[in-house]
């Protein structure tokens, strides 16, 4: 089965030797994009889409959510809204009400996140625990999770719970039969770095602990204040370091040579009211940008690619391409995926119809929905 999608007035590939075409067109046979070329030119298919002069960009890859939750956080951004500073201690709300959820509204609350991400042009979205903080409660999250896509991260080590005799003893417990129990159903392991969470031993000692169990390292860095986390993720080979909102030279340096990607998370800056981090410094040093929206119930309760891509060009110093490039091959890259984020011969046919001429108007025409047609591996699912 194949399908070609034709006149389309920019085709956004993400393929660094040709990233951008007008009046193009796109072939997807059988999941996969086998063509990309010039309006006219195609080798034929078995149905046509004509897209009429409209955009079309990859499906977004948002790198980092936490989707598995129950309860509500509104007073806390109310009161956030009036004054009061964003601390983690939030988070220890949700981890009750998401531990008192049955299994079937944990499952369906997250079916309906997916489902508003993938409205909003996402098709591929990569899902952490974090918030059940027990064996059980962050296995069944895992296992939620992992129903929905093959990017899921064991956050056992979001903070360390109240009812826990103490952080080395949970220390024990993240590492130790969490981790067992946990690592079937997770590719990637993560650590909230951070003050007030867990500090630079803690955390090399967890991804360490992750990494023997056959996961990749990821790390919440310095989102609330400068902090070990980069340097960590750099020494241990993570894929990518998220937030980096408070950051030295060395900071930098350390991503760029190590190659770590940078996941930005303005969503968050955003809903707490915080400087947002500084991308251009981070390009400007070579750094590989991602953007995704760190959907969550506390810090970022917005499932919408095209929101944090608008604020990423508005309050961070992203050009509109280099948003655009962020908030799809960056977030491939922040999870080491080549067949999504990127519409070139090979990828995934998972594609982005707009309801604009370019991808421009992502940033443009903020909070318009201009995502009018998404297709996962070659068909129409909006
Ligand atoms: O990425 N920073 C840690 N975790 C989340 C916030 C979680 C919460 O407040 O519930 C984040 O921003
Ligand atoms: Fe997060």
């Amino acid at each position: 089965m194949s399908t070609l999608f034709d006149r389309i007035g920019l085709l956004y590939t993400g393929d660094p030797g040709r990233e951008e075409i007008e009046h193009a067109a796109l072939v997807v046979e059988d999941g996969r994009v086998v063509w990309t070329g010039p309006s006219g030119d195609d080798p034929g298919a078995d149905e046509r889409v004509d897209v009429d002069g409209r955009c079309v960009i990859p499906g977004f890859v948002d790198s980092h959510a936490h989707l598995v939750f129950a309860g509500d956080r509104t007073a806390e951004f109310t009161a956030r809204m009036s004054g009061e500073r964003y601390t983690a201690g939030g988070i220890r709300t949700t981890v009750a009400a998401t531990r008192a959820a049955s299994d079937a509204l944990l499952a369906a609350r997250t079916a309906a996140l997916v489902a508003e991400m993938l409205a909003q042009g996402t098709t591929t979205v990569e899902i952490k625990s974090g918030y059940g903080l027990t064996v059980a409660d962050e296995r069944r999250s895992l296992e939620i999770a992992r129903g929905f896509t093959e990017e899921t991260t064991y956050l056992g080590a979001h903070v360390v719970p109240p009812d826990a005799p103490s952080a080395d003893d949970y220390v024990r417990t993240v590492t130790g039969e969490m981790l067992r129990s946990c690592a079937p159903y997770a590719r990637w392991v993560d650590v909230f770095c951070e003050r007030g969470a867990f500090d630079a031993d803690q955390t090399r000692e967890i991804l360490s602990a992750g990494i023997k169990a056959g996961l990749l390292p990821r790390v919440h860095a310095n989102q609330l204040g400068h902090g070990p986390g980069v340097q960590l993720a750099a020494e241990l080979g993570a894929a990518s370091a998220d937030h980096c909102t408070h950051l030295t030279e060395a900071d930098v340096e350390a991503l760029s040579s190590a190659g770590v990607v940078a996941t930005l998370l303005p969503g968050a800056e955003f809903s707490t009211r915080s400087p947002y981090p500084d991308a251009r410094r981070l390009l400007e040093a070579g750094v590989t940008v991602a953007l995704a929206t760190d959907c969550n119930p506390g810090s970022s309760f917005t499932s919408s690619m095209p929101f944090c891509l608008a604020l990423a060009v508005r309050e961070m110093g992203m050009t509109p391409l280099e948003a655009i490039r962020a908030a799809t091959r960056g977030g491939a890259w922040a999870l080491r995926r080549t067949d999504v984020g990127t519409l070139r011969p090979g990828s995934r046919g998972d594609l982005v119809i707009l309801e604009a001429p370019s991808y421009v108007h992502l940033a443009y025409r903020p909070g318009v929905p201009l995502v009018t047609q998404v297709w996962k591996e070659g068909r129409r699912l909006v």
